[in-house]
């Protein structure tokens, strides 16, 4: 009976160690991908030569601090234009190591493709035959749901209606290196909401206004009513969540929401350690114990029987 809980014990300590081992090192899936249908490249061609030059020399780029970048390689008509973008609030050593991710995957994801684009959840990739910086395209790429719905829609959307707008203000007014906005909200029955939009930051404020207003007119469409979603367009992107899913700028007067939030952070980090190491001399004290016990069991057996 004790051998079998520890046993347990041991089997939920180490799925609970792998789990949260190989957590972090995995590569992550991209969000979404679109291939465009504007044209093939056939293989050994110029424009290939192009692309793979291009996609190679996101790994020796030097780091800006914003996360935009927006690379050419090769002449007309075999000249290959690129945009990556990080979200607003990754670490620029993580948004190169995200686009990285990115030109690998984009290859495989839309292989020959003289034009496709990929989404991670922290930066976005894309590339084209044509000219791309500065010229808006808000064709809507996909809006993800959250399943769960809210308890409460009407007060929900009311409220998340109104940061929308504030945040499309605020993130297409950001100027030409950053197009980013965050903000929080509680709703009259205190359903908290965290929304981001960002836009491609070389759109004009005019253009990335147009294209948020776009994305925001297809959230009630896609994900009316649920408690988060994301609507990804070429140019521009919006999330909301009831959770906080981005990082708050560090530099901002923090907000005793922010502060809270932190708090758990730190608190997590430091519960999950010591509570794994718990587990685990739990698991071996039960473990010697039961082996003791067994020990003990046997000789007492052994005993009368040595005797005879
Ligand atoms: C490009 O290739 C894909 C897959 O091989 C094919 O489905 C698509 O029709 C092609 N597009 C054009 C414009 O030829
Ligand atoms: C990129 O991929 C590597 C290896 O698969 C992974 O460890 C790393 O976390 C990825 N980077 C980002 C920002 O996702
Ligand atoms: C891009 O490639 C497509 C397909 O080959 C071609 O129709 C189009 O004219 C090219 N665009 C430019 C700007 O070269
Ligand atoms: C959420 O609401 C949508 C539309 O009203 C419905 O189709 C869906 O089943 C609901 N999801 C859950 C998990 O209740
Ligand atoms: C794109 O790159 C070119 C060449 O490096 C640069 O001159 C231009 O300012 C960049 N455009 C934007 C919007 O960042
Ligand atoms: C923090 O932001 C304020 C404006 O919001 C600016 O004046 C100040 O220089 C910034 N400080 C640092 C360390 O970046």
């Amino acid at each position: 009976m004790e051998i079998g809980s520890s046993a347990l014990l041991f089997l939920l300590a180490f799925t609970f160690f792998f789990t949260f081992g190989t957590g972090q090192n995995s590569n992550p899936s991209p969000t979404a991908s679109s291939c465009s249908d504007r044209g093939n490249f056939t293989a050994g061609s110029a424009y290939q030569a192009n692309l793979n030059t291009l996609l190679s020399s996101f790994s020796s780029i030097t780091a800006n601090d914003y996360g935009f970048y927006n690379l050419s390689v090769g002449q007309t008509p075999d000249q290959v234009n690129a945009i990556a973008l990080c979200r607003g609030d990754v670490q620029p050593d993580v948004c190169l190591s995200c686009i990285n991710n990115a030109t690998t995957e984009i290859t495989s994801a839309c292989p020959n493709r003289k034009e496709a684009a990929i989404w991670y959840e922290i930066c976005m990739l894309r590339y084209s035959n044509r000219s791309i910086v500065g010229v808006l395209d808000r064709s809507v790429v996909v809006g993800l749901v959250n399943p769960s719905n809210v308890t409460n829609a009407e007060s929900f959307n009311g409220a998340l209606k109104n940061l929308l707008v504030d945040l499309m203000s605020r993130a297409s007014s950001g100027g030409s290196i950053r197009k980013f906005a965050t903000g929080n909200v509680i709703d009259p029955v205190l359903q908290p909401i965290y929304a981001l939009e960002q836009c491609t930051p070389d759109l004009s404020q005019e253009d990335c206004t147009t294209c948020l207003e776009t994305a925001l007119q297809e959230i009630p469409r896609c994900c009316g009513g649920r408690r988060g979603a994301q609507v990804i367009l070429t140019s521009c992107f919006v999330r909301f969540e009831m959770e906080r899913f981005y990082q708050e700028p560090t530099n901002e007067t923090t907000s005793n929401s922010n502060n809270n939030n932190n708090t758990s952070r730190i608190i997590i980090a430091v519960v999950v350690p010591v509570a794994s190491i718990a587990i685990i001399i739990v698991c071996v004290y039960f473990f010697l114990r039961a082996r003791k016990k067994k020990e003990i069991v046997e000789s007492k057996i052994r005993r009368p029987s040595n005797h005879f």
